[in-house]
């Protein structure tokens, strides 16, 4: 076999979350990358793609379009047009498929309940109704199992040849992005900390698919796509998760680890199963996963405040205007003087940033605390920078409540002149 590297590899959908680290992976390691898109046009994704260190020499991109890759019948003929194309291209040697957990359930077939066990002999019965579900969800549950089952038969049909088949039957992929925006299936993590509805729907969807959640850190994710790519010779099904938690564990980790965050009670309370994660066959042929459970939590955070910010600052970028007369300057309430910088030199300042929720881990004890001293050290940097004439501060209607002092009832105005009387308990 010629030198590895050497090789060039196809990835289809390459912008993606997962096809995106992939194919960064294999630019580091050498190897020549054909990455499908389906618009060319879309710049945002190009660039981003073509910024990756050897991309000028060795990514090329294609347009490619599975039409609605959710509607099974698409999904599957894309499987056999891609199997097919293999074949006749005489140089492919092995498809490895991205599958999803969502086709190995351990759900009994009467669905009275789960095996003991979850690993490659499981598959998904697919005439259930599944608790948490939408057609979307459910759609995409038959996808996945009838167009992973498609690509492993053609592992064993004779006009298929010799091309290899695996599958990568993958958990939910947590861990960092190269995109602009947090993944989905990082979000359905940290939907435990944000109380996204539709993100915590979907997970424990999955969770009541699959029993308990099988995760996975995108980086071994890439890894183990190229550790299979690697083999001298491999096919069928691989397993890929290298944690299996409940959703309740996570909210646990979340609420210990991230205390300035509120986990909901109902989310501490989800279902713990005894389900044994029965599988062992990607770690027998030699691959390692590097991420524990914690690191898979951690980086979710990360990747999510990340492109929280980013998202911010690309908004703010994106005004007319903004390229020539913006300058952003970082500063936090919580460390006062670090307003100074933007101030100086200003003629006017609008003093709008508050905190709505306490940040522990500071020398201020509460938010009143933290914002009078960051009102405190504005004024002064005002007063300082010799050329400020005006600070403006954005108050709230909610220091001006006509409220009697003893609580008793309403002034009959509310004006100027009121202020809220803080001794109250307010309705
Ligand atoms: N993330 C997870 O937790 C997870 C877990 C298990 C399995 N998987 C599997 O991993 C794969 C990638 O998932 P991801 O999380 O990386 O999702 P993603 O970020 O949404 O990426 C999806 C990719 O699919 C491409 N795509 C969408 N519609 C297409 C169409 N009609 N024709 C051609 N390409 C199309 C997109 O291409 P454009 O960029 O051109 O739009 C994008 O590159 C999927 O097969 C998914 O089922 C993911």
């Amino acid at each position: 076999m010629e030198k590895m590297s050497k090789c060039k590899v196809c990835v289809t959908g390459g912008a993606g979350y997962i096809g995106s680290c992939l194919v960064k992976k294999l630019l580091e390691k050498g190897y020549t990358v054909h990455a499908t898109l389906r618009n060319l046009d879309d710049r945002s994704k190009v660039d981003f793609l073509m910024s990756f260190p050897g991309a000028d020499t060795r990514l090329v991109l294609f347009e490619a379009d599975i039409y609605d890759p959710k509607t099974t019948e698409a999904s599957i003929a894309a499987a056999k047009s891609i199997a097919m194309s293999c074949v006749r291209s005489r140089s492919v040697r092995r498809v490895i498929y991205t599958a999803s957990v969502v086709s190995t359930s351990p759900l009994m077939e009467d669905g009275s309940g789960f095996k003991d066990f979850i690993d490659e002999t499981c598959w998904t019965p697919l005439n259930l109704s599944y608790a948490y579900s939408n057609p979307n969800l459910t759609e995409y549950v038959v996808s996945k199992t009838l167009t992973e089952e498609h690509i492993l038969s053609y592992g064993t049909d004779s006009n298929i040849g010799e091309v290899e088949m695996v599958t990568l039957p993958l958990g939910v992929v947590g861990g960092d992005t190269f995109q602009s925006y947090t993944p989905l299936s990082v979000a359905l993590f940290i939907s435990l900390l944000t109380n996204g509805e539709f993100t915590y729907q979907a997970l424990r969807f999955l969770e009541e698919l699959v029993g308990k959640l099988p995760i996975v850190h995108i980086d071994d994710v890439c890894e183990a796509h190229i550790f299979c790519m690697e083999q001298p010779s491999i096919r069928g099904r691989f397993l890929c998760a290298n944690s299996y938690v409940s959703s309740s564990e996570i909210a646990d980790y979340y609420r210990k680890n991230y205390p300035e965050h509120h986990v909901k009670q109902e989310y501490l309370n989800g279902p713990e199963r005894e389900i044994k994660w029965g599988t062992t066959k990607l770690i027998e042929k030699g691959f390692v996963y590097k991420y524990d459970t914690k690191m898979i939590l951690d980086d979710c955070i990360k990747c999510a405040k990340k492109n929280d910010d980013r998202s911010k600052v690309d908004l703010l970028k994106s005004f007319n205007g903004a390229d020539s007369r913006l300058v952003l300057f970082e500063a936090d309430i919580y460390d006062p003087d670090t307003f100074d910088p933007a101030i100086q030199g200003c003629d006017f300042v609008f003093h709008v940033a508050t905190p709505l929720l306490h940040t522990q881990g500071y020398q201020f004890n509460n938010t009143t605390e933290a914002t009078i001293a960051a009102a405190k050290s504005i004024a002064m940097s005002c007063v300082r920078s010799g050329t400020v004439r005006r600070l403006i501060y954005t108050g709230t209607v909610i220091s001006a409540s006509p409220l009697m002092e003893d609580g008793s009832g309403f002034k009959d105005s509310i004006d100027e002149t009121c202020w809220t009387p803080l001794n109250l308990s307010f309705a």
